[in-house]
């Protein structure tokens, strides 16, 4: 028998309730696409039974999805359970039909004897979480079944399968088979047990029950929950997991459900974080990514918006009002308030970043540095020790230690005329006094300072002060003489009779 598991994740669907020109699957969840959330569910399968390949059938803006699936087996921050088939299904006549084309194309490559078992998913259902489908996995092969699929109670079972469950003398359950909702009769509609669309399936004997499957139905579609009922009819061996957590299986459908999604997701990662020791003020008002790691005695306030891969040392002071994209690795006792950072970004120790402060694209902020009040670092390196704390500009820059840049000074990196950048080195302890231009590149010489108001176009020596700017003149009592001249001129024209103009 075959070891190994096959995947199929139906993704060819249009998505039509979403109303966008983006193909349903490629709708961003915290920053991943809703298939990627559902790749990343299967890492953890990946690590008990091998995966032999995932086949992802593709229809509705196969293109985009098809390219999407390459960029992700190529993304080094993304771990990609196994190699990647797309397979097209075209026109789009339902789910069963969709299986119907991987079956098709398996047997035309000589594949289909091969198969073991194969796990089939939705790719517009991204919250199952992995341990859940480990579980169905193992489950399906310890038992010994030739499918095994999940289930949930539900309020609201409105828009899913109904199961038709019946239980025999000794109160054992049996299912019988699954009716669509478009297909239910009003009894049936009361039915609150429900098919999660997630199914684990011995190829060999559900594979053939495909040929059966017919689009008498409300959609004239061909359904693969019919599947179901032809393996019960068959005599084969079914089985049923239902979900202790029903908001596993929401899938995407409309704009309502991705933001459902959002506030599920949140809910998670919070409660872990919580779990974990640190303070979230309240988790109704922030938006944090299931990537994101905060050490202990944190303290997160409203409106923190984290997104991508993220890690946080304990004692750090999230908010209020940031927005970070990862990647970003922070240390401990770090501050950031009010601001925005977008990764790469390395900060270290005691640093405190913000109010206002805009921090972007491969910046290091070594322990103890501080970038205050509308200060803008991008692709710099500061060493520690170092501040910036208001209206400061730090663009293509190395820093070291204990620089201080004053209110104002910018690095002006940008020759738009050859459209180049420069890069600027201030060695350790140099000072630089308010409202100065460094104009890249130059080199700030170790524990040199730069007058306040400098155009710095050369490099400073150590330990000397640079003065570039127009040196203060002074003209001795030049206001007074001046209204003076002013009123003088003003009683010559009046006495010789002409009208002052009125103000
Ligand atoms: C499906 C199940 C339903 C279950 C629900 C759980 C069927 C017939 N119904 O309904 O029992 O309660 O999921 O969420 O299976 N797809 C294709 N090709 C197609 C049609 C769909 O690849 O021709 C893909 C879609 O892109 C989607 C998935 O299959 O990722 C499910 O299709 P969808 O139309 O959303 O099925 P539901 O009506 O939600
Ligand atoms: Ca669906």
């Amino acid at each position: 028998m075959n070891k190994s598991l096959d995947v199929i994740i139906l993704a060819a669907g249009k998505g039509t309730r979403l109303k966008s020109q983006r193909p349903k699957v490629l709708h961003p969840l915290f920053g991943q696409t809703l298939i990627q959330r559902v790749l990343g569910s299967l890492v953890e399968v990946s690590q008990s039974a091998s995966i032999r390949r995932i086949t992802v059938v593709v229809g509705h803006g196969r293109d985009e999805v098809k390219h999407h699936l390459t960029a992700l087996e190529d993304l080094e921050s993304f771990s990609c359970p196994a190699v990647i088939d797309t397979v097209v299904q075209e026109p789009q006549q339902g789910t069963g039909h969709a299986v119907m084309q991987v079956k098709a194309h398996w047997e035309k490559t000589g594949q289909g004897s091969d198969i073991g078992d194969v796990l089939i998913l939705s790719g517009d259902a991204p919250l199952l979480r992995a341990e859940t489908l480990a579980q169905l996995v193992s489950r399906h092969k310890s038992s010994n079944h030739d499918l095994t699929f999940l289930g949930a109670t539900l309020d609201n079972p409105k828009g899913y399968g109904r199961l038709l469950v019946e239980t025999d003398s000794v109160g054992q359950e049996r299912v019988l088979g699954i009716v669509e909702d478009k297909d239910t009769t009003p009894v049936q509609q009361a039915i609150q047990t429900v098919n999660a669309g997630i199914y684990c399936a011995r190829w060999q004997t559900i594979a053939p029950l495909l040929d059966q499957i017919s689009s008498g139905n409300a959609q004239g579609e061909f359904y693969f929950t019919d599947t179901v009922e032809l393996a019960e009819k068959a005599g084969l061996r079914l089985g049923l997991s239902l979900l202790s957590d029903p908001q596993e299986m929401l899938g995407v459908n409309d704009r309502q459900d991705l933001g459902l999604c959002h506030r599920v997701l949140n809910q998670r990662t919070c409660e872990r974080l919580m779990v974990d020791g640190v303070t979230i003020l309240d988790p109704a008002s922030v938006l944090i990514a299931p990537e994101v790691e905060i050490g202990a005695d944190s303290v997160v306030h409203s409106g923190t918006y984290l997104t991508g891969i993220q890690h946080y040392g304990a004692h750090c002071t999230l908010g209020p009002n940031i927005t970070v994209n990862g990647p970003v690795t922070v240390g401990e006792h770090v501050a950031i308030l009010h601001s925005v950072l977008a990764g790469p970004v390395a900060i270290g120790d005691h640093a405190t970043v913000g109010p206002y402060a805009h921090v972007r694209h491969d910046v290091t902020l070594d322990h103890h540095v501080a970038i205050g009040n509308f200060v803008e670092v991008k692709m710099a390196k500061v060493g520690a020790y170092t501040n910036a704390k208001h209206l400061a500009y730090i663009g293509n820059a190395t820093l070291g230690e204990e620089v201080n840049l004053g209110g104002g000074a910018v690095i002006a990196n940008y020759d738009p005329v050859r459209d180049a950048k420069h890069h600027t080195v201030l060695e350790d302890g140099v000072k630089v006094g308010c409202n100065s231009v460094l104009i890249s590149p130059v080199n700030l010489k170790e524990r040199s300072s730069v007058a306040a108001g400098s155009v710095i176009t050369k490099d400073v020596s150590p330990w000397s002060l640079a003065v570039a700017r127009g040196r203060q003149v002074e003209l001795k009592d030049w206001v007074m003489k001046t209204l003076q001249k002013k009123k003088r001129n003003t009683s010559e024209s009046s006495e010789a009779g002409q009208e002052t103009p009125a103000v």
